[in-house]
């Protein structure tokens, strides 16, 4: 189970998608299965039920995923605040793709669809999720500027350094 978490405008689902055709595994975004499930969409479920009901939400179905068949997950950018989702995604593969304020805002700065990108500091709420990206993930890498390809590049390096770290890894 490969998962992939980070702030919103990441890049998660257009990675994930491309990383999950490479390694002939299914695809799957937590944010799509749950609208899905709730016949609703996120952004519907934010205004409804507010943001507390939308973690619990996304708890029972990020847990359920990961239980499920091996895929390539792509989670909510908020789906670590919830401890329990956030040490269940600990103990999976989860690579954090990196991302800055600045192009956070220029990739989906005007997307209505994420609720919280306006009603929120956007940089408060990127620095307090920070340490909680990389308790989870045991993979960073960097996504400001560059291509989702050039990132599903990087992902895949690093993932093969973990099966084989190869003859000049110090360890
Ligand atoms: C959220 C990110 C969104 C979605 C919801 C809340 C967040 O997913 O789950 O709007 O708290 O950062 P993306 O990261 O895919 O935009």
């Amino acid at each position: 189970m490969i998962v992939l978490i980070g702030f919103m405008g990441a890049g998660k689902t257009t990675v994930g998608a491309l990383l999950a055709e490479r390694l002939g595994l299914p695809f799957q975004d937590s944010d799509q299965v749950i609208e899905a499930r709730e016949r609703r969409t996120v952004r519907e479920i934010f205004a409804g039920d507010g943001e507390a009901a939308f973690r619990r939400i996304e708890r029972s179905v990020v847990l359920d995923l990961l239980d499920g068949p091996d895929a390539v997950l792509a989670l909510g950018g908020g789906a670590v605040e919830d401890p329990v989702t956030r040490s269940a995604v600990a103990r999976a593969t989860a690579v954090h793709l990196v991302v800055t304020a600045h192009h956070v805002l220029q990739r989906v700065g005007s997307d209505p669809g994420r609720p919280l990108l306006a009603s929120s500091d956007l940089a408060d709420l990127l620095a307090r999720r920070e340490p909680h990206y990389d308790e989870a993930a045991s993979i960073r890498v960097l996504t400001d500027g560059r291509p989702a390809r050039v990132v599903a590049d990087e992902v895949m390096a690093r993932l093969s350094e973990r099966v084989y770290p190869g003859p000049d890894s110090s360890g």
